[in-house]
C-alpha cells in the first residue's frame, strides 16, 4: 500500500507545467502605484517523489509570479528554478554559475530582489540562484564572487542601510554558522564564523539596529537519519541546550552574548527591537520539531510569542501574545529592526481528515502588538503568507495593502488578493484571478519596479 503523504494531496500536490499568461481578469481595481512583482517560491518536485519518503522541504522550487502596472496584471508565469538536476529533467543543459557540487539544489524557499537582481534562496548549504526578470533561471550564484558557501532563505532587509543580515548554516561546517551581510552593490561585505552547540538548523534571524539574533535551538543534523537516506536528515536533538545568542551588528565572535531559553523551535520570527539594552522579538514558537512527523513541521501548536532577551545576563523572558495555531508572520519591512505596531500571520489548522497535521486555514490573522487586539480575516479556502506592500514609500505604517494568494477549491485555480490593511476584513481592494493553481508553498516578497 502506498502511504498518504499530505503534502503530495489537495493544493500542496505540485503541478505539472510552467505556464505564461498575460491580461490576468481582475475584479476590483489595483492600486494605481502598485507597479512590480508580487514573487511566491515553493517546493514542486520536477518528478514524481515517493510519498513514503518525500519531505515537503525538499522538492525542487518553483517561482510563481504576478507582474502589476499601472493598474493591470500583465502577466502570471510560474518556472522551476534550474538546478543542474532539474534542468536534465526538462531537456536543458545546466546553466552556468558556481553552484556546489555536491549542494546543488534548486532553491525552494524564498524568492527576493536586490540589488537589481531576482534570487531563489535556500538554506542548509546550498547557492542561491539568479532569476531573470520573468522568472527565467540564469544560474547559481555567489554573490559575484563573494558568499564563501551557501546562503539562507530568510536574510534581512535594514531598511536604513538597505543591506541584507543573515545567518547561514551547513552541517559540513560542523559545530558553526556563518553571519553575513550582503551591501546593497549585491555583494559580501562582511563574514562571521560563529560557534554553537551543533550542526543546528536555523532557519531564520532577527535584526535590531544593534544586534543580529542567532537561534541556537534543538533541530540538529543527524548523520544517523542521513544514512538512512533521509532527504531533510535534521532531528529533534533531546537534552540539546536551548540558547539564542545576541551578536553586536560589528563585532565578532567573541561578543555574542547567549541567553538560555526553554527547549523549543522557532521558524519565524516577526520581528525584534532593541529596548532598554534588551531585545524583544515577537514569532512563532514550535514547541518541537521534526522529533515525530519526518515529512514536514508538525508538531503541535505553534504560537505566537514575545521574548525579552536580555544580554546583562538571566534567561530569555517568553510571554504568550496568541494561543491560536499560526506561521508566516510578516510586517511592514519598513519596520523590520525597530519597533512595529502591527503584524500579519497566517492561521492555521489541525486537519485530521487527511493526517496533514497543522495545515494552511482559510484565514489571515493581523495583530495590533500595541493594544493586543487582532482581527481575522476568512476565506474559503487556504490562504498564503501576508505581504504588505505601503501605498507610497512615504505612507505610515499599516497605510498599504496586504496581498496573498488563496486557494479556489471550486475553481481549482489560485487568486491573489490585494486587501487594504486598514480595512482588513471588508471588500478586497482587487482580486487578480490566476488561470493555475500555485500549490501552498512558502515565502513571497513584493519586488517594486522602484528599487
Ligand atoms: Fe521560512
Amino acid at each position: 500500500m502506498t502511504a498518504a503523504n499530505p503534502y503530495l494531496l489537495g493544493n500542496y500536490a505540485p503541478v505539472g507545467a510552467e505556464e505564461t499568461v498575460t491580461g490576468l481578469p481582475v475584479t476590483g481595481r489595483l492600486p494605481s502605484g502598485l507597479n512590480g512583482r508580487y514573487l511566491r517560491n515553493g517546493p514542486n518536485p520536477v518528478t514524481p517523489p515517493d510519498p513514503a519518503t518525500y519531505h515537503w522541504f525538499t522538492g525542487d522550487g518553483m517561482v510563481h509570479g504576478i507582474r502589476i502596472e499601472d493598474g493591470e496584471a500583465r502577466w502570471y508565469r510560474n518556472r522551476w528554478v534550474r538546478s543542474a538536476q532539474v534542468a536534465t529533467v526538462l531537456g536543458e543543459p545546466p546553466r552556468p554559475g558556481p553552484a556546489i557540487e555536491w549542494m546543488d539544489f534548486a532553491p525552494n524557499t524564498n524568492v527576493i530582489a536586490h540589488a537589481g537582481r531576482t534570487y531563489a534562496i535556500v538554506e542548509a548549504g546550498a547557492r542561491p540562484y539568479e532569476l531573470t526578470y520573468e522568472l527565467g533561471t540564469v544560474g547559481a550564484s555567489d554573490f559575484q564572487g563573494t558568499l564563501p558557501g551557501g546562503y539562507t532563505a530568510h536574510p534581512k532587509r535594514d531598511p536604513v542601510t538597505g543591506e541584507l543580515h543573515a545567518i547561514s548554516y551547513y552541517w559540513a561546517w560542523g559545530n558553526q554558522v556563518q553571519y553575513s551581510v550582503v551591501g546593497v552593490d549585491g555583494k559580501v561585505r562582511r563574514t562571521v564564523d560563529i560557534p554553537v552547540g551543533g550542526p543546528v538548523s536555523i532557519h531564520d534571524m532577527s535584526l535590531t539596529t544593534s544586534y543580529a539574533v542567532i537561534y541556537d535551538l534543538p533541530v540538529v543534523f543527524s548523520l544517523e537519519a542521513a544514512a538512512a537516506g533521509s532527504s531533510f536528515p535534521y532531528r529533534w536533538a533531546e537534552g540539546y541546550e536551548s540558547r539564542v545568542g545576541l551578536l553586536p551588528l560589528e563585532g565578532g565572535a567573541e561578543d555574542v552574548v547567549w541567553c538560555d531559553v526553554d527547549p523549543c523551535y522557532v521558524f519565524h520570527p516577526m520581528n525584534a527591537y532593541d529596548e532598554d539594552g534588551a531585545v524583544v522579538v515577537d514569532l512563532v514558537r514550535h514547541p518541537k520539531m521534526f522529533a515525530t512527523h519526518l515529512t514536514g513541521p508538525d508538531e503541535g501548536a505553534p504560537v505566537l510569542e514575545r521574548w525579552r532577551i536580555d544580554p546583562a545576563g538571566g534567561k530569555v523572558v517568553t510571554q504568550l501574545l496568541d494561543d491560536r495555531p499560526q506561521e508566516f508572520p510578516r510586517v511592514d519591512e519598513r519596520t523590520v529592526g525597530r519597533q512595529n505596531r502591527y503584524g500579519y500571520s497566517a492561521a492555521l489548522m489541525n486537519d485530521e481528515k487527511d493526517e496533514a497535521g497543522f495545515t494552511m486555514d482559510g484565514a489571515l490573522i493581523k495583530h495590533d502588538l500595541v493594544t493586543g487586539a487582532s482581527e481575522v480575516r476568512a476565506f474559503q479556502g487556504g490562504a498564503g503568507e501576508a505581504v504588505f506592500v505601503p501605498e507610497s514609500p512615504t505612507s505610515g505604517e499599516d497605510e498599504g495593502f496586504v496581498l496573498s494568494l488563496v486557494y479556489d477549491s471550486e475553481r481549482e485555480a489560485s487568486d491573489l488578493l490585494v486587501l487594504h490593511a486598514q480595512d482588513f476584513t471588508g471588500d478586497p481592494v482587487a482580486t487578480v484571478h490566476l488561470p493555475v493553481r500555485v500549490p501552498y508553498g512558502f515565502h513571497g516578497n513584493w519586488a517594486s519596479d522602484a528599487t
